[in-house]
C-alpha cells in the first residue's frame, strides 16, 4: 500500500513548525530589515550590514534559514499534488483559504528560488545581483534592489512573493494553533482566524510599503513619516566584504 505523505505523522508536525519557527521568525525580521529602506540608503544598508557582521552567519544561514525552507518547501508541495481542492464544489471560505494556502506554497516555491538565486548567490543572468549579490556588497545592497525593481515585472513579482508568504504564515499561524490543540472550541477558532486575517493584511502592507520604499522615498507613506537620509558620500562608503 502507498504511503501518503500527507498522513506521515513526525515530518507532518515538524512541517508546521518550521513553517512558524524558524521561517516565520526569519520572515518578521526579514520584513523589518527591509522596512529600513524607508528611511533611505544609507540607513538599508547599515542594517544589511549588521546582519552581515553577526557571527557564525553562514551556519545561521544554512541550519536556520535554508535546511528548514528546502524541507518546508519540498514536503509542502508533496502534500499539495496529493490534496483535493473542492471550492468549485463547496464555496466555503475555509475551502478557499485551504486553497489558498496550497496555491501559495507552490507560488512561493518558484518565487523564493529565484529571490534567493537572485540577491543572495547572484546568479540570475542580466540582473544587477549577477555576479555582484548582496551578501559581500552590504554597501550597495539598496542601489542593487533599486536598480532591479526599476523593471516594473520584477517589482510586481516582488509585490506578490510578499503578499503570497503573508497570507501563507498567518493561516499556517491559525492551522498549526487549530491542530497542535492550541485552540480548541468553535468560538476561539472563530476569533483567532479573524486575528490570524488581521495579521496577513499587516505583514502584507509592511511587505508592499516595503518593497515601494526602493524605487519612492518613504514608500507609501508622506515624507514627514521617514527620517531624512544621510548625505551620498556616506552611503558609498566603502566596507569589508563577507568573507567565509
Ligand atoms: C520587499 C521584498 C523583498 C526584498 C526587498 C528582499 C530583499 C532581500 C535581500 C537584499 C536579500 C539578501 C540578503 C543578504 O545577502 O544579506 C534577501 C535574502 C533572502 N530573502 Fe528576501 N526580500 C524580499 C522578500 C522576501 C520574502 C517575501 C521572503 C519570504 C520568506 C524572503 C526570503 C528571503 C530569504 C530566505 C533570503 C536568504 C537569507 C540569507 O541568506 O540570509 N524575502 N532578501
Amino acid at each position: 500500500m502507498a504511503i501518503k505523505m500527507s498522513s506521515t505523522f513526525l515530518l507532518r508536525k515538524l512541517h508546521q513548525l518550521s513553517g512558524i519557527v524558524p521561517l516565520g521568525a526569519f520572515f518578521a525580521v526579514h520584513m523589518y530589515t527591509n522596512s529600513t529602506a524607508m528611511n533611505g540608503a544609507a540607513v538599508f544598508n547599515e542594517h544589511v550590514q549588521d546582519i552581515h557582521n553577526m557571527p557564525y552567519l553562514i551556519f545561521i544561514e544554512v541550519f536556520g534559514i535554508f535546511l528548514p525552507l528546502l524541507f518546508h518547501s519540498i514536503y509542502g508541495v508533496l502534500i499539495s499534488t496529493e490534496s483535493r481542492p473542492n471550492v468549485l464544489g463547496y464555496g466555503y471560505a475555509r475551502n478557499w483559504f485551504y486553497f489558498f494556502q496550497r496555491a501559495t506554497g507552490i507560488f512561493l516555491f518558484v518565487f523564493l528560488l529565484f529571490h534567493i538565486l537572485n540577491l543572495r548567490f547572484g546568479l540570475i543572468p542580466g540582473l544587477e545581483s549577477y555576479s555582484n549579490p548582496v551578501a559581500g556588497n552590504a554597501h550597495r545592497a539598496f542601489s542593487i534592489v533599486a536598480a532591479e525593481f526599476k523593471n516594473v515585472s520584477i517589482l510586481i513579482f516582488y509585490i506578490f512573493g510578499v503578499v503570497a508568504t503573508s497570507w501563507h504564515l498567518a493561516y499556517g499561524l491559525w492551522l498549526f494553533a487549530v491542530d497542535w490543540g492550541i485552540v480548541i472550541g468553535e468560538k476561539a477558532q472563530k476569533y483567532s482566524l479573524y486575528l490570524c486575517i488581521g495579521l496577513a493584511i499587516f505583514f502584507g502592507a509592511v511587505g508592499v510599503n516595503a518593497a515601494i520604499s526602493f524605487v519612492r522615498p518613504c514608500g507609501l507613506f508622506p515624507s514627514i513619516v521617514c527620517e531624512d537620509d544621510a548625505p551620498p558620500s556616506k552611503i558609498d562608503a566603502p566596507v569589508a566584504p563577507r568573507r567565509f
